[in-house]
Order: structure tokens, then sequence, then C-alpha cells
């Protein structure tokens, strides 16, 4: 990867002399969904596809863009002073919006850079192409110009920029996957504190599988900030009648006691779902701790339904991928992962059923979808680096 990334360098540059190759990943949601931006726990693991960088600092002020996934669109110019948001949004906008953030937190560029990329997660897939090219571009940005930042920070200033450049109110799971990332191992966070904690991924006789629909709804954007602002609402109704900061402050018997504040029925199950699911997320790294791999796909299958039902940010393709999963023998457990509308679903199946999951699950999605499913066994990688 590093010599395609130099080689292309090279071709729009004149040279790679001095370049650097970085690398920052894509991530998977094992469970915890939609609780990142209601202070609860969320629990992913970075992976070991995602975007790669080669970037070199410039002389002057200019900024150029090149990815290798879009070479039609061919190379793309800004200035490191003149980052202010643009309405004709492109994918450029995910660093530039990173180097606005890093200039309104004192860290202004004092030159331009050149920058090459290239990512290998399929498009619109959910497993967070955007919050790695981010968290990339925060790992570049500190290390050519020395930039005083923590990988914490790198998360945040990814939020900050998707939230604050790019309109997408998202929350700080992928980010901090991405930034925080290590090998073999998921992050249970607790979104409200930023503390976490790594739990090795070391399934006995199974392992993880994404599924990509290859469907991507469109709206999703609109639709995610929708449910932001309805478990927002739910929010400031519950605070009427209980003492919490968040939706992820709540155990599932209080939110019963309490519901009856929520005064709109769309509105009461999606926080149930940010409540319930905030605990299922917790019981199941419990789970894991204690070996209940059982119990852990249990909760993954609740959480689908949950998602499904009370939370609707499900579609018929991914129910369909999901209700094909649960027949088949040697499927632990299986649900959507990510923010939803399309996208992938997460499952663990044991090592022997791998080849019938990919086979029966393929053709039953062919047939009912006309849609060809791709299937990806996770490898669960590190945070940024250089190569
Ligand atoms: C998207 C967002 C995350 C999170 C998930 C849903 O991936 O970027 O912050 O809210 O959806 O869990």
């Amino acid at each position: 990867m590093k010599e395609k990334l130099l080689e292309k360098f090279a071709e729009l540059f004149g040279d790679a002399e001095g370049v650097k190759v970085y690398f920052a990943p894509g991530r998977v949601n094992l469970i915890g969904e939609h609780t990142d931006y209601n202070g609860g726990h969320v629990f992913p693991c970075a992976l070991t596809i995602g975007t790669y960088g080669a970037a070199r600092k410039r002389t002057d002020n200019k900024l150029h863009f090149y990815s290798m996934n879009f070479e039609r669109v061919g190379m793309q110019e800004a200035a490191v002073d003149a980052l202010e948001k643009e309405k004709d949004s492109d994918w450029t906008n995910y660093p530039k919006g990173v180097m606005w953030t890093f200039a309104k937190r004192g860290y202004e560029m004092p030159c331009g850079l050149d920058l090459v990329l290239f990512g290998n997660i399929p498009n619109g897939s959910g497993l967070s192409s955007s919050a790695s090219l981010e968290v990339l571009t925060g790992f570049i940005l500190r290390d050519l110009y020395g930039f005083d930042v923590t990988n914490t920070d790198l998360a945040l200033i990814g939020q900050y920029a998707e939230n604050n450049y790019n309109g997408m109110n998202c929350g700080i799971m992928d980010q901090f996957a991405s930034a925080m990332g290590k090998k073999d191992n998921a992050i249970f966070l607790d979104t409200a504190t930023l503390s976490y904690e790594y739990a090795p991924i070391e399934l006995e006789g199974a392992k993880v599988v994404v599924t990509n629909s290859k469907v991507k709804h469109s709206l999703v954007n609109s639709a995610y900030n929708q449910r932001r602002s309805e478990c927002e609402t739910a929010l400031s109704e519950l605070q009427n009648v209980a003492d919490i900061k968040g939706l992820g402050d709540l155990s599932e018997e209080e939110f019963e006691k309490y519901k009856t504040a929520i005064k709109d029925d769309v509105r009461v199950r999606r926080a149930k779902h940010a409540v319930y699911e905030n605990r299922r997320t917790i019981r199941a790294v419990e789970a894991l701790k204690n070996n209940d791999i059982v119990l852990f796909g249990e909760l993954m299958n609740a959480s689908h339904v949950s998602l499904r039902d009370d939370y609707e940010v499900s579609c018929e393709e991914i129910d369909i991928l999901v209700d094909e999963a649960w027949k088949i023998s040697g499927v632990i457990g299986s649900r959507i992962t990510g923010g939803g509308f399309g996208g992938c679903t997460v499952s663990i199946v044991k090592d022997e059923a791998i080849d019938t999951f990919k086979e029966q699950l393929g053709k039953a999605y062919e047939e009912k979808t006309g849609k060809t499913a791709e299937f990806y066994i996770v490898e669960i990688g590190d945070g940024p680096y250089i190569l």
C-alpha cells in the first residue's frame, strides 16, 4: 500500500522525497448503538481496513487533496487560511473540517500540504470511512506540525468537525474507536465521561463477521439528526421528574417509572431504546468477561430488535440479513451495526459454520433482494500509525 501511495504522490507532485505514509482504521460496533450521544456505553473495535494517506508539507499555504478512490474528480485545491465552511460539500470537507477545527483551537497550520489518500473501506458501508479520514487527518497534522494533542483529542476534533463542518450530529464512538483502537481488543467506552477499558476479543471457536448489505438509503444524516433530537427532547421531559444528565443515567426500572413524563409515544420508544441498549451493552461486556458468549449473542439479537422496532433505524435489506442469519445453526448473534438505514450487520459465527453462513446467507439475500452481500471476517486492528 505504501508503495502504491508513494508512486501516485510522485506522479502528481514530481517526486516523493520526504513523504510519509499514514493509516487510520475504520470500526465496527459490537453492541451499544445510538447510545453515544445519550451518555451511554458503546463497544466498538478498530478494523485493519481504513484510510491511508501520503502527506508532505508545502512551502506555501496551499492544500492539495487527491483521492485514489475518486480519480475522476482529480486534484482538489484549498488554502489553509480559507477553510471557512463551504456549501458545495464533497469528501474534502472531512480533512478540511479537521484542519478548520485545529485552527479554531489555536493550532494554525504554518503552511499547506499535499495529501494523497486511499481508503479500503467499502463505500457507504457504515464502517466509518469518514471517521477514519478525520482521525487520519488529525494524526497527520499532529505529526507534521508538532501539534500537542492526544489521541482522545484527535477523536474529539474529528467529531467536532463532523458536527460543525459537515452538519452530521454524530456522537464520539466512531472517531474514538479509530483513534484509540487496539489490536484484538474492543473498547468499552463510557461516552458520558470518556473513560474506557480495553476488552480482549478472544472468541473461542468463533469469529466476528461483518456482512455488507451494499445498501445505503438516502436521508441517512437527516434521519440520524432527527433521532438525536428526539432523544434530547425526551431527556428534557424526563429531567422534569428525574435528576439525570443523560438517558444513560437511567436503569430500565427507573425508565419504566418515569416514562410517563415523555409526552409522545415515538419519543418514549426512542428513549427506551437508548436506556435499554446502554444496559445491554454493560451486560454484554460482563458476559464476555465471564466467557458467556451465548448471552453476548442474545444481547446482540435483542439490540437488533430494539433498533428495528423502537429506534426504527433498520431497513428491509438489513432485516433480511439478520432474520436469515438467525436461522443458521452456529450463529451466536447477529444485528445491524452503525448508524443504520443500510450498511452492515455484525454477527458472531462459530468457525465451523462460517462457510455455510456465507453461502446460505448470501443466497437467501440474493433471492430476496436481488443484491449480492459481501462478507468480511473481522480482524481487529490498532489505532492510527505511520507505515
Ligand atoms: C454513527 C455515528 C455514531 C453512532 C452510531 C450509532 O456511526 O457516527 O456516533 O451514533 O451511528 O451507534
